[in-house]
């Protein structure tokens, strides 16, 4: 019985604790946003070589580098906040297949998974391939990030990035790599998982232009706190925005000095 197993609880635990912030911040209207997580390293051998509850999905375009792995993925059409209280009714594992063509439902019931799994596996792949030590991918739709997307001049990756950035000095230390931004693309499209990957190997957040957000990281809660960091500045800017004011920011100086400080 996969809940006998403390380790792998105690990651699900995480994965609801996180699904339940984004419904808390308002970023999960309705089925909004969809995590992954890499849990192989949770599993016992005999956990692995379980029987599955489905024949082999094929899927779009083969993850190599995935195979044999095994992830927790919510569910398509799923609420993040029924995943907060029921992850395991909401969400299922997979287990990748066939050197990486197919991937089948492991446990603990038949759920579909999320939309977006072509860019969720394909940025996995990507990741495991480049060596990073990458379990989780988080997507989620965060209004203030989502709202700044929708103003051309700031869909250019280094000009948002210093905006955001220069709000609070947190922001540069939480989000030290900076933000790739994705022109827009219909989503759970291969087109926007291929877009996607691209900007990974400068950025650990990624926009999706009028669509949302990514993170990936090593843990959830992590990927969730550069997120929320994000936010913030969003606010602080639009905040003084709504008052009549251009914000003025942190110098370039001040900037370098805070990279220098903590060795960013
Ligand atoms: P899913 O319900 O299929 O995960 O879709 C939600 C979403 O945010 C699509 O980008
Ligand atoms: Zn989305």
């Amino acid at each position: 019985m996969i809940r006998d197993n403390k380790p792998l609880m105690a990651e699900i635990d995480r994965i609801a604790e996180v699904a339940g912030y984004l419904w808390e911040k308002g970023w999960a209207e309705r089925n909004g946003g969809n995590i992954s997580v890499n849990i192989t390293r949770l599993l016992t051998a005999e956990e692995l070589s379980m029987t599955p509850l489905t024949t082999d999905i094929a899927l779009e375009e083969p993850v190599e580098a995935l195979n044999g792995q095994v992830f927790y993925v919510t569910g398509t059409g799923k609420r993040m906040r029924y995943v907060a209280k029921a992850p395991f009714c909401h969400g299922a594992l997979i287990g990748i297949t066939a050197g990486g063509t197919s991937y089948h439902i492991l446990a603990e019931k038949p759920i579909a998974p999320t939309s977006e799994l072509p860019s969720h596996l394909l940025m996995h792949n990507y990741l495991r391939t480049s060596g990073r030590q990458t379990n989780v991918v988080l997507h989620t739709h965060p209004t203030d990030l989502i709202g700044l997307t929708h103003c051309t001049p700031y869909l250019d990756s280094e000009k948002l990035t210093r905006l955001l950035w220069s709000m609070i000095p947190e922001c540069r230390i939480v989000v030290p790599g900076g933000i790739g931004i994705v022109p827009y693309e219909i989503p759970g499209t291969l087109a926007l998982a291929h877009a996607t990957i691209k900007q990974l190997s400068r950025n650990d957040v990624v926009f999706w232009e009028k669509h949302g957000v990514l993170a990936v990281g090593e843990d959830i809660i992590d990927c969730f706190d550069a997120i929320d960091t994000l936010s913030k500045s969003a606010q602080i800017y639009f905040s003084a925005r709504a008052a009549g004011y251009e914000p003025e920011g942190m110098t370039n100086r001040q900037l370098d000095d805070l990279a220098e400080a903590f060795r960013l």
